[in-house]
């Protein structure tokens, strides 16, 4: 089937916004820098990156008859929130599984943000105290039974909706939907840079954008920041699903290596813990674009973007498009890093 045959159910507003980042294209005095708002894409608790992958899974949930999402995800977890707005915009049930995927030791982090909007909006949200892993995990199994045993029935959705056989189609038909904007705004963007860690977003844009080069013949870069820590894995993981998603929108050849790049040196040591250029770019998109960026995801792209259009990896004469997946409502767990201001690790001098 060809993208555009695959139901879609919509949560997004529509298209998401984009628009230029001057002052940080000026600060960087290299190529010219846009932003892709994927954190203001539909008025879901926040909206963000998953909900335009569960556009495409929500037909198959309502076709599939089944009464309770389960999913699973860190206590801060973006897209365990994600489902559980889905869920009470469909008026399912949504049973989440969270786990202590990140060492951060605050007595609010399983309290606030996204936890807190999940149980807000009616989740069953039960905390687990495994560690982090994209793969499946027996905790997720043990929820699926248990909605079962209690005579509900489960849809199950993976941790990020990755692992779902129609989780790429999301940003598949993202990739579209850039070409579509960049005719009205006049610009081609040819890098885009994006936070990746269970892969699907990063991979479902590989399959998206390969299927327009076969269309157009034109050739862009899409470059992965690993914000894993687990980066083989991440790497595998983005491989496996862009080859199973072209495959699946009929793209009509493999997905050749150079066009799957992760790049590490951003993550630090564990997924979820800001390092110092995380904090670093959080502060430098604040200040000078007002951009809020989340410590686990996007301030390890940001850093990442960053670095690479300071160091002319990314040339100046490159239009580079940054993606904001969303991410902001996990920032109060991280509280800390802000709030006493002489204990503040910020190097950032603007
Ligand atoms: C804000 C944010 N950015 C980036 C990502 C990474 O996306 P993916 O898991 O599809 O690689 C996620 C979810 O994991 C996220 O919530």
């Amino acid at each position: 089937m060809k993208l555009h045959e695959f139901p879609r159910y919509q949560l997004t507003f529509g298209p998401s916004p984009i628009h230029p980042l001057n002052r940080l294209t000026a600060h960087l005095g290299g190529a010219q820098m846009w932003a892709k708002r994927e954190d203001v894409n539909s008025g879901l608790a926040f909206g963000g990156n998953k909900v335009r992958k569960l556009e495409y899974i929500v037909p198959d949930v309502l076709a599939s008859g089944a009464d309770t999402l389960v999913s699973i995800g860190g206590y801060q977890s973006n897209h365990t929130r994600q489902v559980a707005a889905v869920a009470a915009h469909l008026g399912l049930k949504c049973r989440l599984v969270q786990e202590k995927w990140v060492p951060w030791e605050d007595p609010i982090n399983d309290k606030v943000g996204n936890i807190m909007l999940s149980r807000i909006m009616g989740a069953d949200s039960r905390l687990d105290a495994a560690g982090f892993d994209i793969g499946i995990r027996d905790s997720w199994r043990a929820a699926l039974q248990d909605v079962e045993e209690a005579g509900g029935r489960p849809y199950p959705i993976p941790a990020g909706a990755s692992e779902h056989p129609l989780g790429g189609l999301g940003f598949a038909n993202w990739a579209f939907e850039v070409a579509q904007q960049e005719k009205s705004l006049g610009v081609f963007f040819d890098t885009i840079v994006v936070c990746t860690v269970t892969g699907s977003t990063h991979a479902g844009m590989i399959a998206g954008f390969a299927a327009l080069e076969e269309l157009t013949g034109v050739r862009r870069r899409v470059l992965g920041i690993d914000a894993s820590a687990t980066i083989q894995q991440t790497r595998e993981q983005v491989a496996r699903i862009a080859r199973h998603t072209a495959a699946l929108i009929e793209v009509g050849r493999e997905i050749r290596d150079d066009e799957i790049t992760v790049l590490e040196g951003w993550a630090g040591d564990l997924y979820g813990v800001p390092v110092d250029s995380t904090v670093a770019a959080i502060e430098t998109g604040a200040r000078l674009e007002a951009m809020i960026t989340d410590p686990v995801y996007e301030g390890k792209s940001l850093a990442g973007l960053i670095d690479l259009v300071r160091n002319q990896e990314i040339p100046a004469s490159s239009t580079v498009l940054f993606v904001h997946l969303g991410g902001q409502p996990a920032l109060d767990a991280y509280h800390r890093l802000w709030s006493a201001p002489a204990e503040t690790t910020s190097e950032v001098k603007l």
